[in-house]
């Protein structure tokens, strides 16, 4: 098998759709790394085009909130129901939730990321002057604030952290999650980008007769 050169940027195409709103998209960009010459940046270059949807966790300790930006969340489980996410070791929230464990999951809608760029900036004051700005309400389960207009909204307890590198691997139970129809902020190759379907998306149940889609 041959191994493809990583491609670092794909080429817009004139006359195809662009997402409108919000959402910066960043302008097309095509470099292509040579793995003889660089092997470091071409292995970069192939985990940077793995996109993910984008979410802010939050939690309440001590009567004082706090949320970060996270892109690394994924499903892991079914039964028990698990999701994963990645905290970089200098994370203040690695911290709080280690000692609080219980904490929110708001999966951010592609018209939010103005609030993913919020909960990622380093210069975001602390505690509830964190949320001045921000549509939330409090999440019976785990006290933390949930964000408005998000897609779907979970309450997560710590089962543990496995040390992965600069980060930690933190995997959370979910107690209880709701969702709503909507579209989700997309994080891709640094960038925040919407979602643009080709297809209509499938609403209510599956007829009848028809197996759910595999796994
Ligand atoms: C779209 C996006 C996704 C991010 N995903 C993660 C992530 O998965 N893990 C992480 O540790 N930091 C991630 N960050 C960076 C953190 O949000 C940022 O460093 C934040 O300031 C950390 O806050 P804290 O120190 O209060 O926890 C992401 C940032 C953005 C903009």
């Amino acid at each position: 098998m041959s191994i493809p050169q990583a491609i670092t940027g794909a080429p817009a195409r004139s006359g195809e759709p662009r997402p409108d709103g919000p959402v910066a998209v960043p302008p097309a960009d095509l470099r292509v790394v040579d793995p003889a010459t660089d092997p470091a940046a071409a292995h970069r270059a192939a985990v940077r085009l793995i996109a993910s949807g984008v979410a802010v966790l939050t939690l309440t300790v001590g009567g004082e909130m706090h949320g970060v930006t996270v892109s690394s969340l994924t499903a892991v489980s079914r039964d028990p129901l698990l999701v994963g996410i990645c905290l970089n070791h200098r994370s203040a929230f690695l911290g709080l939730v280690k000692s609080r464990r219980l904490f929110a999951v708001s999966v951010l809608d592609a018209t939010q990321a103005d609030a993913a760029r919020w909960f990622a900036d380093p210069r975001r004051p602390r505690g509830r002057a964190q949320f001045d700005q921000i549509d939330w309400e409090g999440d019976r389960t785990s006290g933390a604030p949930l964000i408005g207009g998000a897609m779907a909204w979970m309450s997560c307890r710590l089962v543990t952290g496995v040390d992965a590198g600069d980060h930690e691997l933190l995997l959370a139970e979910v107690l209880q999650g709701s969702a709503r129809e909507g579209r989700p902020l997309l994080s891709f190759q640094g960038g925040l980008h919407r979602v643009l379907t080709t297809s209509p998306t499938p609403r209510g149940p599956a007829p009848a007769g028809r197996s759910a889609p595999p796994d």
